[in-house]
């Protein structure tokens, strides 16, 4: 499916914001109507998509022996603003990068063609690799994307966390986490930390669609646990999450003290990107 590929067309407001912030500080914050904006899509069509959180599926691949996350997984190369699904694969991580969980070839569900095919999937490949392009130094225009669609389902007497593996970089580029929905539910708080581990912001997503975007090669990030407001009901924590890094990068990225030296050199290039 051809898509306008957005890094070659002028940036609108909110999109160079965006930009700037992420050069400046590493990470984005978007409340839900800039995640509208910057999508370019209509309220009307949030509703299917989010319904298909209802039908995600147990991960059976945790190394916690927790019960509470359900998903599905796809993954997409993203070249010139053309977008194309690639067959159903594996998830790895190192254990560098996840000790929890990684390592080993994880196999989840797939995301429903419907989905995966979906304005908004297609609306956030583009943003991503768009903004990978622009903090990055790179002529690279050929992305490879991993979508998740999470659940988080927090009971009383489980500890529930969104991020078992604990505070943590994706070994990729960029990462983009959206809220999908909340309910009978604290905790869940998104904390940006830096490759030292210092604090730079606890966020809360509230409302459906606030996304965090952040440079993954720069800093860390960890969700708080969730339970529920009132029990026996579950806490639930729906969340959509997108990497992205260049189709010929191995999966795990280079380490923190490696990105920090190159700095300079893409802050350079930036300028030129404009
Ligand atoms: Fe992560």
């Amino acid at each position: 499916m051809n898509h306008r590929p957005l890094w070659r067309t002028p940036l609108d407001e909110t999109m160079k914001r965006a930009v700037t912030q992420l050069r400046a500080t590493g990470f984005a914050r978007f409340e839900a109507l800039q995640s509208k904006d910057l999508l370019g899509l209509p309220l009307e069509c949030f509703g299917p998509f989010t319904e298909s959180w209802e039908r995600l599926d147990p991960d059976e691949w945790m190394g916690d022996g927790g019960t509470y996350r359900r998903r599905r997984f796809a993954t997409f190369s993203v070249e010139g603003g053309s977008i194309a699904r690639k067959p159903h694969q594996r998830h790895y991580q190192s254990r560098l990068h996840n000790q929890l969980n990684g390592g080993v070839d994880r196999w989840f569900s797939p995301v429903e063609p419907e989905i995966a095919d979906h304005s908004i999937t297609h609306g956030l490949l583009s943003l991503g690799t768009s903004l990978a392009y622009r903090i990055t130094d790179t002529a690279e225009t050929h992305w490879h994307a991993e979508m998740h669609q999470f659940r988080i389902e927090g009971k009383a007497f489980e500890r529930a966390t969104p991020t078992p593996e604990g505070l943590h970089r994706d070994g990729v580029t960029l990462v983009i986490m959206m809220l999908i929905g909340r309910r009978n539910m604290l905790g869940g708080i998104t904390g940006i930390r830096d490759g030292e581990g210092r604090n730079l912001a606890d966020l809360e997503l509230a409302s459906p669609f606030e996304m965090v975007v952040v440079d993954d090669r720069r800093l860390q990030h960890v969700v708080t646990p969730i339970k529920p407001i009132k029990s026996p009901e579950s806490a639930v924590r729906d969340a959509l999450v997108l990497t992205f890094r260049p189709e010929t990068a191995e999966p795990d990225a280079p380490a923190l003290s490696r990105v920090r030296q190159d700095e300079g050199r893409f802050r350079a290039r930036e300028i030129q990107k404009g």
